[in-house]
């Protein structure tokens, strides 16, 4: 998510402004609102942030005066408080004896944000979960700053990247790693710590990476990594072979396949984060009562590309659990057509950007008639964020391919939380249903990784019909919706000509369509309809279009139907659409990559769509 650079050198020696802040700019692909550096300078360490862009934090340190021999710079991305330049980062104790930056989320920072006010005093400088790590190694700190690190991330759950200095021991920074990266990079008289390598491939090839749970100490002639168990740990440095842009992409050939790839994680942070101990929803303290709830008469799901697929397995989830009529509509339909909106309505966007102008406009429409808008947005503090009443964030990190995939996975949890938190406040589900979806969500991470462990099957079949015409995707019930979104996905990276239909509706037109020369992607995983659809394979079959399946492990008897079949892990069907998406996203990559198309950034396409 966020980037993270730090350098040492000599005490002697200057230029860790340029160093640091080229590095930052080395991560500018991922995307930030804010950034800030802080440089060791006349016994403390001073530090300087801003909103927007590099060269905004560029003019504020335009100045031969402030540089250093050692420093730590940081882009943010936000995810507690907006971007501002109080929630840029680094952050300081009171006393600003102690200096970090962070990426990641601290679950437990409210109460030791409570403790630290209580106990000590502390007055808080900016609304971020980071600021408190600050201030906690500062009144651990009893003479050895590494010793108050180490107290500090005892008291601190979730995950992060965390570096820190400290003007006590300005010789050394610090870092800590738990399931947010991080490396080390070795220089000439110097040392590095980022949390990409890019950040710092000008000026060293030889990395150390930091696994899970480990500390990094690094000083000018040396870098120490510490254990789990802190206690010492030889390893071998990586030699980087990589230029600047594969390295942006963490060696995948498109940004579209890294975040496929990261979809596990993305899927883990977005729904554990959110669960308590007792597998308690927290809904990012959302407030909605069962009164609030059957005071809902209806629910508008809104949204565009994507997120308007997404929607349409959020109403399938919010119809089954909370038992509200949903109705999904496409943004630039749903301004225009003077909806049914009241006080009576919960009205709920969904945008990865939370920009997209027909989004906002028809979020506007419905506040203006009443209705509670709760979004589901990627971006902190995006316009859609800002104007809603209540946001869920996805925590899918900053997608930058504009075929969206990991954005897609990451608001299907969140509907699925959303609609499992309302039917638990209203009593529409039990409690046996609700820990059987919460134990099936728990799995999916690891199901997603056991589909990308089958990606070469998948890459297989896309070498072979990548030079079809027409592919058309059919499906029943979640499935439907899902082959709308496959279908999405081909046609923006590969410029085919592609078509989803609900299959039960084939034979009202769309089977004209079907001949030698078309292929049929088929999805099959809801044990209910199984037999529903092989019918629909076979009327396919029977106009001679060729068909690759999907269907869950074990479904062997549709190998009788189809011509061939791409299998996903068991799972039960309200949730199949978080992975039977992954084999049709990796399939329209790899047909988009035969066919030599501009997979990151397709012709026509934009990333944002901020006009109407
Ligand atoms: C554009 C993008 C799509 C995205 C849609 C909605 O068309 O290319 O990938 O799904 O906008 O964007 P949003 O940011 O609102 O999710």
């Amino acid at each position: 998510m966020c980037g993270i650079v730090g350098y040492v050198a000599g005490a002697d020696t200057s230029g860790a402004k340029d160093i640091i802040i080229n590095g930052l700019r080395r991560l500018e692909y991922r995307g930030y609102d804010s950034s800030g550096i802080a440089l060791y300078k006349d016994g403390k360490f001073e530090t300087r942030k801003s909103v927007g862009g590099l060269e905004n934090l560029e003019k504020l340190v335009d100045d031969p005066e402030f540089d250093s021999y050692m420093g730590i710079g940081h882009t943010r991305w936000a995810t507690h408080g907006v971007p501002s330049n109080a929630n840029a980062h680094p952050h300081s104790n009171e006393d600003e004896t102690v200096t970090i930056i962070h990426n990641g989320i601290i679950e437990n920072y409210l109460e030791l944000r409570e403790m630290l006010a209580e106990k000590h005093g502390v007055k808080f400088k900016s609304e971020t979960d980071s600021e408190v790590i600050a201030h906690l190694i500062g009144v651990n700190y009893e003479g050895d700053f590494l010793q108050a690190v180490h107290k500090t991330v005892d008291m601190m759950r979730g995950a992060y990247a965390l570096v820190t200095v400290c003007a006590h021991e300005p010789d050394k920074i610090i870092g800590v790693r738990k399931d947010a990266p991080m490396i080390a990079g070795i220089g000439k008289g110097c040392n590095f710590i980022a949390s990409d390598i890019p950040a710092l491939l000008e000026h060293s090839k030889e990395v150390l990476i930091v696994e899970n749970n480990e500390t990094i100490i690094v000083t000018k002639d040396d870098i120490q990594i510490l254990g789990a168990d802190r206690k010492p740990v030889t390893r071998e440095p990586l030699h980087i072979t990589w230029d600047v842009d594969a390295a942006e992409k963490g060696g995948y050939d498109h940004f579209m396949l890294k975040e496929i790839h990261e979809q596990p994680e993305g899927i883990k942070d977005t729904l554990m984060k959110r669960l308590k101990d007792d597998d308690t929803i927290n809904l990012d303290g959302i407030e909605m009562t069962k009164e609030d709830i059957e005071g809902f008469n209806k629910v508008y799901i809104v949204a565009c590309g994507t997120a308007y697929h997404a929607g349409l397995v959020g109403k399938a989830a919010i119809e089954k659990m909370a038992r509200i009529p949903v109705e999904v509509d496409v943004a630039s339909e749903f301004r225009y057509r003077d909806p049914f909106v009241d006080d009576k309505t919960l009205f709920i966007a969904i945008s990865q950007s939370g920009e997209t102008l027909d989004t906002l406009a028809a979020l506007r429409e419905a506040k203006n008639k009443g209705a509670r808008i709760l979004s589901v947005v990627n971006v902190v503090g995006s316009s859609v964020a800002r104007e809603s009443d209540d946001v869920v964030y996805t925590w899918a990190g900053p997608e930058i391919a504009v075929a969206s995939t990991k954005a897609y996975t990451t608001q299907l949890v969140c509907m699925y939380l959303i609609a499992l938190f309302m039917g638990k406040v209203k009593g529409s589900i039990d409690d046996k249903y609700y820990k059987e979806i919460i134990a099936e969500l728990k799995t999916i991470p690891g199901k997603v990784s056991e589909i990308l462990n089958r990606e070469g099957i998948i890459k297989d079949a896309a070498e072979r019909f990548f030079n079809k015409n027409d592919i058309f995707f059919i499906g029943r019930g979640p499935d439907s919706g899902v082959s709308l979104e496959g279908s999405l996905k081909l046609k923006e990276i590969s410029y085919i000509n592609s078509f989803a239909i609900a299959a039960g509706e084939l034979k009202h037109g769309t089977i004209a369509l079907m001949d030698e020369k078309t292929l049929v992607i088929a999805l099959d995983t809801q044990d209910f309809l199984f037999e529903k659809m092989l019918s629909n394979i076979k009327e396919v079959k029977a106009r001679d279009a060729y068909v690759i399946a999907l269907a869950k492990d074990g479904h062997t008897d549709i190998e009788r139907e189809a011509d061939e079949v791409i299998y996903i892990p068991e799972c039960r069907d309200e949730l199949t659409p978080l992975l039977s998406v992954v084999p049709l996203q990796i399939f329209a990559y790899y047909v988009a990559k035969c066919r030599g198309c501009n997979i990151d950034k397709p012709k026509n396409l934009a990333k944002s769509v901020t006009v109407e």
